[in-house]
């Protein structure tokens, strides 16, 4: 069955696979890879503040010929600054929206739960009113861990329909209670970077079972990890600059991995964890640290 969509906590149907623009940078060629993933079918676009090419994104978006309500868009509120000054979530929200040249967002999010310690329920309160005027249909969150959703649940009235994560199997054996909390309060996963075996970490204890599995199903090995990500009832946000592996993407819509092969992938996925604990450290600093300090790398650009 191909890619359907997932009903979110508000009622609202997110389609099942996103293509994201974070490394796509800006300009021409930006534009032309995100009408090539609307191309092949993808309709669900995932941006960004901090990604800097919320405008290609559109322009892909309106060059397409597609009618806002055919595609799903997302963006991040990722406290950016200008000059001086942090642009904040309502007046980021609005300069998203100029952007990419559409009234409503489908979805907004908080990108870090970093960006807001010790504020987190102003915040969110900030996120309520936007989606009460309508500039944003459904409202979210990214990497917010355990606590970060305790403290935000505990005043909100509305409750955040995803929690957008890393989510692959070396990562799986420490996300497994967040995943958990977030079923129990009906906050849908959306998992980013999912290849990460693949593409940052190969040689690792997963690439045995991986292939052998890929083999047996006639797959790509990027295709297993997809379909890995699909089986914790997760949106895929995921991305790729060649048409044919964009193919190979939606075409997971049609694998159902058994489920004594993702407990092969998850076993060899606990082995990893422990093993590659350091580089995912390194790694989660590396968000927190171009989120947080996204003050000096983006003064004045947006
Ligand atoms: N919320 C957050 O904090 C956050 C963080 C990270 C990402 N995201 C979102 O998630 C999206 C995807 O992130 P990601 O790029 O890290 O995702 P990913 O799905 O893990 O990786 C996609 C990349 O994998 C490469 N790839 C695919 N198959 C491969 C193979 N067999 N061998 C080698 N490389 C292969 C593709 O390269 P080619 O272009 O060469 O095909 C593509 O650049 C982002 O664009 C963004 O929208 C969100």
């Amino acid at each position: 069955m191909p890619f359907s969509t997932i009903t979110l906590n508000d009622g609202r149907k997110i389609p099942e696979i996103a293509y994201g623009s974070w490394t796509l940078g800006n300009g021409r060629e930006v534009i032309d890879q995100v009408e090539q993933g609307l191309d092949v079918g993808f309709d669900h676009l995932d941006t960004a503040q901090i990604y800097r090419n919320e405008e290609e994104v559109g322009v892909a978006f309106k060059e397409s010929g597609l009618a806002r309500n055919d595609v799903w868009i997302t963006s991040k509120w990722s406290g950016a600054w200008m000059g001086e000054k942090q642009l904040g979530i309502t007046e980021s929200c609005k300069m998203s929206l100029a952007k990419i040249g559409v009234e409503y967002l489908d979805l907004y999010l908080i990108h870090s739960a970093s960006l807001v310690q010790g504020r987190i329920n102003e915040a969110w309160a900030e996120m309520e009113a936007l989606q009460t005027a309508g500039l944003v249909k459904s409202i979210g969150v990214s990497n917010f861990k355990i606590d970060d959703l305790k403290t935000l649940l505990h005043k909100a009235k509305v409750h955040p329909a995803v929690n957008q994560i890393l989510l692959h199997p070396y990562v799986y054996e420490n996300t497994k209670d967040l995943l958990a909390f977030m079923k129990e309060h009906n906050i849908v996963p959306e998992g980013y970077s999912g290849l990460i075996p693949l593409t940052k970490q190969p040689g690792g204890p997963l690439d045995k079972p991986l292939f052998k599995i890929a083999k047996k199903h006639n797959l790509a090995p990027e295709q297993v990890l997809l379909a890995w990500v699909r089986s914790k009832h997760a949106v895929i946000v995921t991305t790729s600059s060649k048409r044919d592996r964009l193919e190979r993407y939606l075409a997971v819509g049609d694998v159902k991995l058994s489920d004594s092969d993702i407990a092969e992938l998850e076993k060899a996925g606990a082995k990893g964890h422990k093993t590659l604990g350091l580089w995912q450290k390194i790694a989660l600093g590396v968000v927190c640290v171009v989120l947080g300090g996204a003050a000096g790398a983006f003064r004045g650009n947006f």
